[in-house]
């Protein structure tokens, strides 16, 4: 019966019993996240990461303002059911430039992490302006306004050098060119090559996303959805943690 005394001295003390839950909370969380720091698979570096291009961020803001991750996970997780349905399971190093990441856990719509590429531009303009058009039974709202609305580019500078302070590797000329790369990743039969050079060859879609002239918040948020999940070639891709 003595352990049931001690623990009643622990009961009946409100600043003990606060000591102790805190001692065990603290265990618990350690045995937790301490393991994330040193598992291969959570900190492995993948090839073909880069950061946002400028119209992509601004893209990326857009999602943010509409709060479409209300509705859209970016989180694929290692389960069967997941992995058949949108592609190989999301790895940490995929969101290493996302401040804030957007993986969410709510998915009222599919989850968007490798939506990149999957339906044409014009389709994601035709789903933005009225998504029950393409999916009749979709409750997505309507986005139309997105198209109407033009942008320039002016404050995406000062968003790079935000995002270089919380360790995002956008170099000096990166920034430099921040309104320059923002226009010419719009504008397929203007020079953009300077932009392709800053953020690669490969990865970087030039196009005139909306199809209309102008730059539109539409024509960032459809590039940002279109580069979403297909900057790691996963059929090169080895997990260290298999090794
Ligand atoms: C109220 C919830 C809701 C919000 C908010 C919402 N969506 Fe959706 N979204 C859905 C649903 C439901 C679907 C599935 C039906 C469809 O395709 O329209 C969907 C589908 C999509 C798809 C197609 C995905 C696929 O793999 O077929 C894209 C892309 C998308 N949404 C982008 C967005 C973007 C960008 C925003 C913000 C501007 C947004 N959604 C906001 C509910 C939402």
């Amino acid at each position: 019966m003595a352990i049931l005394d001690k623990h009643k001295i622990l009961e009946t003390n409100a600043t003990l019993l606060l000591i102790f839950s805190f001692l065990v909370v603290t265990i618990g969380g350690l045995v937790q996240i301490v393991p994330l720091f040193y598992l291969e698979n959570t900190i492995e570096k993948v090839e073909g990461m880069r950061p946002y291009t400028p119209l992509e961020l601004t893209g990326r803001e857009i999602y943010i303002r509409e709060g479409c991750y209300v509705c859209h996970s970016q989180m694929i997780r290692p389960m069967r059911d997941e992995v058949e349905r949108y592609g190989h399971y999301s790895l940490a190093a995929e969101s290493m430039y996302d401040h804030p990441f957007q993986w969410g856990s709510k998915r009222t719509g599919p989850d968007l992490a490798r939506v990149g590429l999957r339906y044409s531009d014009e389709w994601h303009v035709d789903h933005l302006r009225d998504p029950q058009s393409v999916v009749p039974e979709s409750v997505m709202p309507k986005y139309g306004f997105l198209e109407r609305r033009m942008i320039e580019g002016e404050h995406v500078q000062d968003l790079m050098v935000a995002h270089r302070r919380v360790g995002v590797p956008y170099s000096d000329a990166m920034i430099a060119h921040a309104a320059a790369d923002f226009r010419a990743q719009t504008d397929p039969f203007g020079d953009f090559d300077g932009l392709l050079e800053r953020y690669g060859e490969d990865s970087v879609q030039v196009r005139n996303f909306d199809g209309q002239p102008g730059i539109s918040e539409a024509d960032a948020l459809v590039a940002y959805l279109q580069m979403l999940g297909t900057l790691v070639d996963f059929s090169t891709f080895t997990p260290d943690a298999s090794r």
